[in-house]
């Protein structure tokens, strides 16, 4: 339960609409903040029980590093059987907000809302509903991927006799059996991105996140991952696929949200995008929306420079 005293204001924030109308409509502003306590105690996002759904909110959510947003005044909707494309170039702002998503960056304003709540009332709970794939292979290299995998699954408190049924399953379906007793600091990139999957899908999340999960991979294991992420979707699962390669995102999202400077400029389904766009392609779409670089005269340049 949100503490009124430690984020006086986040409820309101997200309600504002609500107490307007609660409230007969009068202005924002001064009235937003004269609610009572009792009122208060309840922050759960309206815009969640309007729809009577599962679904994970971004609300005004901005991060800013050093005062410089890296995340600007984000407001997104994610619902359940939809794979969010989150595209954008280099620096644009994806894995700050997946991040935050996760819990593990504090916003500097604005809110997400998983069921209707705001996610760092329990992040602990929150995240036993949360499979995530980070950018960084960051495992423990004197693990092997078989231990890695135990200890993920007991932190999750996966019952013994099932985590070791699904670990061994998991090992043999993306190809990690004979390598299983090697330590991780032996396997290649790819084979480490692999141990990150399964343990993100380990534990069957509602909500999962993954930023730029085909580093590394090879095409089987890019097949053998983009049907997966299909069929969790089919599942119901919320699915925000991080990315910077628009011809993956085009091939496993079903919307597509673009990311520029940490602003949303579009946020559509991937067929609309193009139609709106009359182009082809979504790399077009890409280009017409973010490209700023002549990639061409750029690539020139540097091979004039390497001749200097
Ligand atoms: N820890 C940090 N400290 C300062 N600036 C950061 C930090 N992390 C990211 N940034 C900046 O925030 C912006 C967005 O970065 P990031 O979210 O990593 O983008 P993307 O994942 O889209 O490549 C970039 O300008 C980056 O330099
Ligand atoms: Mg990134």
């Amino acid at each position: 339960m949100l503490s009124e005293a430690k984020h006086p204001r986040i409820w309101l924030k997200g309600n504002a609409e609500t107490l307007r109308c609660a409230q007969g409509g009068g202005p924002s502003g001064v009235t937003l903040f004269s609610v009572t306590r009792h009122q208060q105690a309840d922050p759960v996002s309206q815009t969640h029980l309007k729809a009577g759904l599962r679904m994970l909110e971004l609300r005004n959510l901005t991060k800013r590093y050093n005062r410089v947003p890296a995340v600007d005044n984000l407001d997104i909707t994610l619902e359940p059987g939809e794979v969010y494309g989150y595209l954008g170039p280099n620096g644009s702002g994806k894995s700050t907000t997946v991040k935050m998503l996760t819990g593990l960056l504090e916003p500097s304003q604005g809110h997400i809302f998983y069921q209707g709540r705001d996610i760092r009332d329990d992040l602990v709970e929150y995240r036993k509903h949360l499979g995530y794939v980070p950018e960084e292979p960051l495992l423990y290299p004197y693990m092997s991927g078989l231990e890695y995998l135990q200890l993920v699954g007991r932190l999750r408190s996966i019952p013994q006799a099932v985590l070791d049924r699904k670990v061994e399953r998991l090992l043999d379906l993306f190809s990690l059996r004979g390598r299983r007793h090697s330590p991780i600091s032996a396997y290649s990139k790819g084979m480490k991105q692999k141990v990150l999957v399964c343990a993100a899908l380990m534990h069957d999340p509602d909500i999962l996140i993954f930023d730029e999960p085909l580093s590394g991979l090879d095409v089987t294991s890019v097949l053998v991952l983009r049907g997966v992420v299909r069929s969790l979707a089919r599942e119901g699962k919320i699915i925000l696929y991080s990315s910077h390669i628009l011809e993956v995102v085009e091939k496993v999202c079903s919307r597509v949200i673009i990311l520029h400077k940490g602003r949303v400029v579009a946020n559509e389904n991937v067929g609309r995008l193009r139609d709106l766009m009359h182009s082809p392609s979504l790399e077009d779409v890409f280009s017409q929306l973010v490209l700023e670089e002549d990639t061409e005269q750029v690539a020139k340049e540097i091979v004039e420079t390497m001749k200097m």
